[in-house]
Parts: C-alpha cells; sequence; structure tokens
C-alpha cells in the first residue's frame, strides 16, 4: 500500500516534468535567446532609444505603452506594429489605438540598426519587450533582464485590440476581468498601472472629468480641486483635444512611485487610475499605499508583472516568423 503509493506518487511526478519539459522546450523564453546569433541587440536597442529620447522625452512612456497593447491582442506577437493591407486590418485602427499609440518610428529605427547588425535574427515582439526594458530604466527605473524568443505574427486582430485593451472609463471589476483574461493578477494591475508614472494623456480623454462629468455639468467631484484647476489650465474646454497631459504631474517623465502618491492625493489622471485607490473595499488600495511608500517594492513587483506580461502566449520555436519589416508580414 505505502510503496505503491511512492511508486504512483513517482509516476505523476515524472508526468509533470516530461510534460514540463515538452511545455518548456516549446514555449519557454529565455534571456540568452540572442546570445550567440545577436549578442548586441539589447545595447542597439538601448542606442536607438537614447537617441530617440533626446528628441523626445516622450518616446520612452510611447514604446511601453506599444508593448502593453501588444501582448493584451493575440499575446506578444508584433500583431500591433503591422500596417493596413490586403490581409491586415491593423490594430493600430482599434479604438484604443487609433490616434493615440505612437513610438512606431522608433520601433522602425531600431529593426533597422538590428537588421544591419544582425539580419533576420531579432523579432519585432522581442523588440518591443527589449525596448520596453530600456525605455523604463532610461527614465531611472529598474532594469531587468528581458525574457527572449517571441516570434513575429502572420495576423493581426482589430477586434481583439477592441475588445481585449482595458478602457479608462470601465470599472475596477471590468479592467481586472481584462487582466485576468491574460493570465494577470490584481497585484500586476497596480503594479503595470505605475507605468503611468511618465507619458502623456490627450484632453479629449479626459475632458468629461474637468467640464461636464456623467452628463452632470461639471467636473468629477473626486478630482483633488488645486490637480482640476491645473488641469483646467491644460486642457481648456475650447482647446483641441490632442493636447496632452502628464499622467504623472510631480514628475512626468521620471520613472518612479510617485504615480501612487497622485492616488492618495486624488490626482489620478485616467478614472481607471483612481479607481485603484478609491474603489470601496477594493483589494487594490492595500497595493497602491504599499508602492507609495515603498519604491523598491514597486520596482521589484513592476519588475516581475512585466515579465509576466511579457510571456502572455508567445510565439516560440517555428511559429510565426522574423519580419524584416515590422510593418509588414514577409513577402506581402
Ligand atoms: C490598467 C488599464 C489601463 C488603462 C485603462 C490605460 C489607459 C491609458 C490611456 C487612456 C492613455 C492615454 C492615451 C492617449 O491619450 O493617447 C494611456 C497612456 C499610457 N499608458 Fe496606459 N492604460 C492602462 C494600463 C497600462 C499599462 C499596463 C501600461 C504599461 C505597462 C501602460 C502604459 C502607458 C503609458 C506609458 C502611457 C503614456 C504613453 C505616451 O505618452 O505615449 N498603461 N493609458
Ligand atoms: C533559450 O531558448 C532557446 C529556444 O527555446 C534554446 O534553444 C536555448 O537553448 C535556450 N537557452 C537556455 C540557456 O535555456
Ligand atoms: C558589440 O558589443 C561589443 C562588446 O559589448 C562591442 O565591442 C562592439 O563594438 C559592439 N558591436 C556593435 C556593432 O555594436
Ligand atoms: C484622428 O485624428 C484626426 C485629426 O488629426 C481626425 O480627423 C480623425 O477623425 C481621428 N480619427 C479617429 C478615429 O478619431
Ligand atoms: C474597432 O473599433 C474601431 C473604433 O471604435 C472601429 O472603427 C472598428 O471598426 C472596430 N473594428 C472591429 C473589427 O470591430
Ligand atoms: C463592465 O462590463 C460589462 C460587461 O461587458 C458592461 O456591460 C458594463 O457596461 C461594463 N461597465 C463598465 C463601468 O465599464
Ligand atoms: C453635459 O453632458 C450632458 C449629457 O451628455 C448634456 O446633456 C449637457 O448639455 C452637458 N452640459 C454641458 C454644460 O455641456
Ligand atoms: C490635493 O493635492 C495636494 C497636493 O498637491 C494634497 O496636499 C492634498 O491633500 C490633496 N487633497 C485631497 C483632498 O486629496
Ligand atoms: C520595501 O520593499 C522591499 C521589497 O519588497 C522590502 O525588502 C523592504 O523591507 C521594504 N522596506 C520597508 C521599509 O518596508
Amino acid at each position: 500500500m505505502f510503496s505503491s503509493n511512492i511508486a504512483y506518487s513517482s509516476f505523476f511526478l515524472s508526468t509533470i516534468s516530461l510534460t514540463l519539459l515538452i511545455y518548456q522546450s516549446r514555449a519557454q523564453l529565455n534571456s540568452t535567446f540572442y546570445d550567440t546569433t545577436c549578442p548586441n541587440a539589447s545595447s542597439i536597442v538601448r542606442g536607438v532609444i537614447q537617441q530617440a529620447l533626446q528628441s523626445d522625452v516622450r518616446n520612452g512612456a510611447s514604446l511601453l505603452r506599444l508593448h502593453f497593447h501588444d501582448c493584451f491582442v493575440n499575446g506578444c506577437d508584433g500583431s500591433i506594429l503591422l500596417d493596413n493591407s490586403a490581409n491586415i486590418k491593423s490594430e493600430k485602427d482599434a479604438g484604443p489605438n487609433t490616434n493615440s499609440t505612437r513610438g512606431f518610428n522608433v520601433v522602425d529605427n531600431i529593426k533597422t540598426a538590428l537588421e544591419n547588425s544582425c539580419p533576420g535574427i531579432v523579432s519585432c515582439a522581442d523588440i518591443l519587450a527589449l525596448a520596453a526594458e530600456a525605455s523604463v530604466s532610461l527614465q531611472g527605473g529598474p532594469s531587468w533582464k528581458v525574457l527572449l524568443g517571441r516570434r513575429d505574427s502572420l495576423t493581426a486582430n482589430q477586434a481583439g485590440a477592441n475588445s481585449s485593451i482595458p478602457s479608462p472609463f470601465e470599472s475596477l471589476s471590468n479592467i481586472t476581468s481584462k487582466f485576468n483574461a491574460v493570465g494577470l493578477n490584481t497585484n500586476d494591475l497596480v503594479a503595470l498601472s505605475g507605468a503611468h508614472t511618465f507619458g502623456r494623456a490627450q484632453c479629449r480623454i479626459i475632458s468629461s472629468r474637468l467640464y461636464n462629468f456623467s452628463g452632470t455639468g461639471n467636473p468629477d467631484p473626486t478630482l483633488n480641486s488645486s490637480y482640476l484647476t491645473t488641469l483646467q489650465q491644460t486642457c481648456p474646454q475650447s482647446g483641441s483635444g490632442f493636447n496632452v497631459a502628464n499622467l504623472d504631474p510631480t514628475t512626468p517623465n521620471i520613472f518612479d512611485n510617485n504615480y501612487f502618491s497622485n492616488l492618495q492625493n486624488n490626482q489620478g489622471l485616467l478614472p481607471s487610475d483612481q479607481e485603484l485607490f478609491s474603489t470601496t473595499g477594493a483589494p487594490t488600495i492595500s497595493i497602491v499605499n504599499t508602492f507609495s511608500s515603498n519604491q523598491t517594492a514597486f520596482f521589484q513587483s513592476f519588475v516581475q508583472s512585466m515579465i509576466n506580461m511579457g510571456n502572455i502566449s508567445p510565439l516560440t520555436g517555428s511559429n510565426g516568423e522574423i519580419r524584416s519589416d515590422c510593418k509588414k508580414v514577409n513577402g506581402s
């Protein structure tokens, strides 16, 4: 009885390890993927981004957001980078992306630099993952070893981009569901929302909060009143909706934990930001408090959550391809 239990357990365990082995040999990313084929990949990406930040400091934030919008739609497969063509309905024209996502020219410059050094080796999906890390670390945030080995999709999913990427007007529970749907939990949601420590949002997205909240004819009463005054100056009612406001009013271009103290001060720019702290009884509140008081804790969680997000359904092995132009499927 006892020994047959052992036999059973060891059979069971080796079945698990075999399954893991097969799974890993098929799908596991690792940080050394380009070590022999393109050893300078990471520094090449970093160099192009350093230049891009000099011409526009916002580029780092824009690149980080591209990785997020890529990974939430069919996994991290570079699908967001494909332009419209006979067979592609571009994700760039999806609601969350249109007139909003940016940084594509920087991605193209990175791709060109990589193709010059090691043609046909580094995928566009991995470029987005490397660019996200370089952007965060170059602007004061943590650095980490990026897991690599993703391949590029042959398709885009515009309808998926419309339905899977959270909207800033959704409830916390709806946004949490969208994170859960791609295997990310509440801790990931709060940590990754900390990406709004830099970058901008367009006035058109927040103008209802400033002038006519939920059709009341008044501003959102929960918005910090001095912050409201500042925002109304940045985003005048008669101004262009394409003007931008800083997502983090305190240190707009630095990757730090001030995003979380902003939320404690009712200075979350997007409704989806403020909800993390202001939804009664929400499990996100204590996480915001921890990250606000301890930047190390935020950085550690952010790194782990970026790795979790970067692991969403990558194409690996011989699936997909390595695009030579991130905007097009090869041969099209
Ligand atoms: C939790 C749900 C999220 C919502 C509802 C949301 C929504 C938004 C919106 C509406 C903007 C402004 C876009 C514009 O005005 O053009 C924005 C900007 C940005 N988002 Fe998010 N976001 C979320 C999560 C994330 C995550 C997970 C990341 C990355 C890890 C991220 C990174 C950024 C960055 C860096 C910007 C600034 C981009 C720039 O300046 O070009 N966001 N987000
Ligand atoms: C990284 O992944 C690739 C592809 O799966 C594999 O060939 C390589 O051996 C892996 N490297 C390490 C150190 O695991
Ligand atoms: C690649 O990196 C090595 C060492 O990190 C450096 O000496 C070399 O100049 C780099 N080559 C290119 C093409 O960037
Ligand atoms: C995008 O912006 C342009 C103006 O720059 C505008 O004409 C167009 O309608 C906008 N598209 C969408 C889908 O909002
Ligand atoms: C996605 O949303 C955009 C903008 O709201 C719309 O124009 C487009 O038709 C939608 N695409 C699909 C496939 O649903
Ligand atoms: C939440 O999602 C449900 C189901 O998709 C939708 O009916 C509802 O309008 C959403 N609520 C908010 C506030 O986003
Ligand atoms: C506010 O929005 C509501 C509903 O969209 C609208 O009926 C009302 O006229 C607006 N009020 C002002 C002052 O713009
Ligand atoms: C508004 O923000 C200021 C910091 O700019 C802060 O001192 C104050 O406590 C905030 N007020 C509320 C109600 O959160
Ligand atoms: C801050 O967080 C780090 C990482 O979780 C932890 O090791 C450290 O003890 C925390 N510091 C304080 C003062 O709580």
